[in-house]
């Protein structure tokens, strides 16, 4: 059955064709929009979809638009609906990525965003991996600075924002690795370009804390209960030094695109041993089988799309 994409747009479901913006939209020209990013896993067994932790990612996508003072005016049950629907309309059965974006959409020169009006849209896109999960991530400590929380705050998920991690990712892709590490402007570790960051020292899982830059990840809050709860490995939060990575047994990148993606190398001095851990492919493991379904447990955290397959 061919069927078309759709989006969600002022108010509207609409072919994501004919979903476009005026080339004068506020957010356009000075990155004052925020939005999510949230991965549905298509399970074939089940023939089902799973939107996975989405009600937590439209609370942080409230948080982002208040520290933004852009008005969104579907609360997180509502974004929830309009998510099923734009799958359903699309009638997706595979692995897809949700980006909604609420945004300052008055049309005029000036970056000023007080009065200015505010809109929202939501599409939905297949989507595969972000970066590699199998072979292990070469990274580089990139020479560009995370933002703090007084220039664009990390912690909300600000278009603009994202151009810091463009950089960075430029120059990690353009020097030949798969992704950069960002430290923060007092050179603490933060986080990768669109990744919260993980390593394994000593017989603990080590994350920086959320005041340190970063922001605060759904991902590192899923692996860190596993890691908790399952794994019973202590969990850390405090500050890492750029060194510790170099002398770490083990690295990690997670995150909704990037999933959990094992470092093996940094700064061209191998992690560890040169190849991906026990702790990151336990909690990897895990992940991709509570994500997709598989594991039936942690219920709460999958919104199922369609109706239960009759059998
Ligand atoms: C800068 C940054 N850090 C971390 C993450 C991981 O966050 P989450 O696990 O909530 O997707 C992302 C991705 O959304 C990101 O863009």
């Amino acid at each position: 059955m061919e069927t078309t994409a759709i989006a969600f747009i002022d108010g509207r479901y609409l072919p994501v064709a004919e979903a476009n913006l005026n080339v004068m939209t506020h957010a356009l020209n000075y990155g004052t929009g925020v939005f999510e990013g949230i991965r549905g896993y298509w399970n074939a067994a089940e023939e089902q979809l799973f939107l996975f932790r989405a009600r937590e990612h439209f609370v942080r996508l409230h948080e982002s638009a208040r520290i933004m003072a852009i008005a969104l005016p579907y609360s997180v049950d509502d974004l929830c609906q309009i998510s099923l629907e734009i799958v359903r309309r699309s009638a997706y059965r595979q692995d897809i990525y949700l980006r909604p974006i609420a945004y300052k959409s008055g049309l005029g020169i000036g970056v000023g965003t007080a009065g200015v009006a505010d809109g929202f849209l939501l599409f939905a896109t297949p989507m595969g991996n972000y970066v590699d999960t199998e072979r292990g991530l070469r990274c580089c400590v990139s020479s560009w600075r995370r933002t703090s929380d007084n220039a664009i705050p990390p912690r909300a998920k600000v278009t603009g924002g994202y151009a810091n991690a463009a950089l960075a990712k430029y120059e990690a892709a353009t020097n030949g690795y798969d992704e950069a590490i960002m430290l923060a402007e007092n050179g603490v570790v933060a986080e990768g370009s669109a990744e919260n960051l993980f390593m394994v020292r000593r017989g603990s899982l080590i994350t920086p804390p959320i005041s340190d830059n970063v922001l605060e990840g759904i991902t590192r809050a899923t692996l860190m209960e596993l890691a908790r709860t399952e794994l019973g490995i202590p969990v850390v939060e405090r500050t890492i030094q750029r060194t510790e990575l170099y002398t770490a047994d083990e690295v990690f990148l997670c995150g909704t695109g990037a999933q959990v993606a094992g470092i093996v190398e940094v700064d061209r001095r191998p992690v560890g041993v040169g190849r991906i851990g026990p702790v990151t492919a336990a909690l990897q493991s895990r992940y991709f089988d509570l994500v997709h379904g598989v594991s039936r447990d942690r219920a709460p955290w999958r919104l199922a799309v369609y109706e239960p397959a009759r059998v």
